[in-house]
């Protein structure tokens, strides 16, 4: 038995595999359930008591080197095949990040404002938590105007003189670049607005307004219509012709409202201008003298105009969307048609 031990031994460390199959098979030689030191094992019971000892500690440290002679070779052999796997091939295209793009009412915003900004009006912003005087005392609201209404106004405190609230309506900030601003003023205003309204196709109660306002000496209702049909062609296209409405808005005099021609049927009347031949997209008017004068203007030496209009309004017109939701869903089967469209 000594001798058969000590030639495993040597077996063993002359032992190579090259193969996960070959090193298997050598386990299954020296350590499996028939294999020769577990023979040796079986024979070991027979061995004279006096020899026990002896064969018994050869016999584990065989077990042992066996084992671990196994694993070296798993080892090696599962090296080996990693340094032959394959390289990874660097010069392959890597995989494309899926990229965001920007929502349709981002981009119809900066489309207005860089129409406006090509005109030379600066950029003005306010915030959207107001107080009752900027979004309409100082805008000439009467003190029981209906729009202060709970059911149209959004209000943060309620109980004193001037109440916070949510603005209605972006010309607050008009009456803000008015405080602030030396005159002449020319800016767009856009922003967030909110109003208590139920959500349907045709209202939301957040949505986006562009205000304008220009403020200047000698400034007249003929400089607000071409300022407007400039804007309306560079926004619907050179063909686009305007049409005003007379209107009323407690901060301008005489008010109008503004259509479009529809850009859909070119006049001839569609579903989308209800068989008129004419979109309603802003209301406008020439600054109400009290609206100066609240803000520190002379009105005999001064005169202006001011326009508002809805932001996703417009996108619909543009885009021809008919229900007012889909810019607030963020379904992104609805906001992956804007990835390219950054071109007015
Ligand atoms: N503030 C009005 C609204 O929210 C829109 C508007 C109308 C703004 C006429 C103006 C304007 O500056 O002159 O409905």
């Amino acid at each position: 038995m000594k001798e058969a031990i000590e030639q495993i031994f040597k077996e063993l460390n002359e032992l190579k595999a090259n193969t996960a199959k070959e090193v298997e098979e050598a386990r299954i030689r020296f350590l499996g359930k028939k294999g020769e030191i577990t023979a040796l094992m079986e024979q070991f019971r027979s061995v004279a008591p006096e020899l026990k000892r002896e064969y018994g500690q050869k016999l584990n440290e065989l077990k042992k080197a066996a084992n671990a002679r196994i694993e070296e070779l798993k080892f090696s052999v599962e090296e080996n095949a990693q340094a032959e796997a394959p390289k990874e091939d660097l010069s392959m295209p890597g995989d494309a990040l899926p990229l965001g793009s920007r929502h349709p009412v981002s981009i119809v915003r900066q489309q207005i404002v860089d129409i406006f900004r090509k005109f030379g009006y600066d950029v003005a912003e306010g915030p959207e938590i107001e107080d009752d005087y900027h979004v309409f005392e100082a805008l000439n609201f009467p003190p029981n105007h209906p729009a202060r209404e709970m059911q149209d106004t959004f209000f943060v405190s309620t109980g004193h003189l001037n109440p916070l609230l949510l603005r209605t309506h972006t010309s607050s900030v008009q009456v803000r670049t008015m405080e602030s601003q030396p005159l002449p003023i020319r800016v767009v205003c856009p922003g967030r607005v909110f109003r208590n309204e139920a959500i349907s196709a045709r209202a939301h109660c957040i949505f986006h307004q562009v205000e304008g306002l220009y403020i200047d000496k000698d400034v007249t209702f003929a400089d607000l219509k071409q300022a407007i049909l400039l804007f309306a062609r560079e926004m619907f296209g050179p063909d686009t012709e305007i049409r005003m409405r007379p209107s009323y808005f407690p901060f301008t005099e005489p008010s109008a409202e503004v259509d479009v021609s529809c850009n859909i049927c070119h006049g001839k009347g569609c579903n989308i201008c209800k068989g008129t031949g004419w979109l309603e997209i802003m209301g406008c008017g020439m600054v109400d003298p009290n609206v100066l004068k609240a803000s520190g203007i002379d009105p005999e030496q001064y005169s202006g105009f001011a326009f508002g209009m809805g932001v996703e309004r417009i996108a619909m017109l543009k885009w021809q969307v008919n229900d007012l939701r889909h810019y607030f869903e963020n379904d992104m089967r609805f906001l992956s048609e804007f990835a390219t469209a950054t071109e007015v």
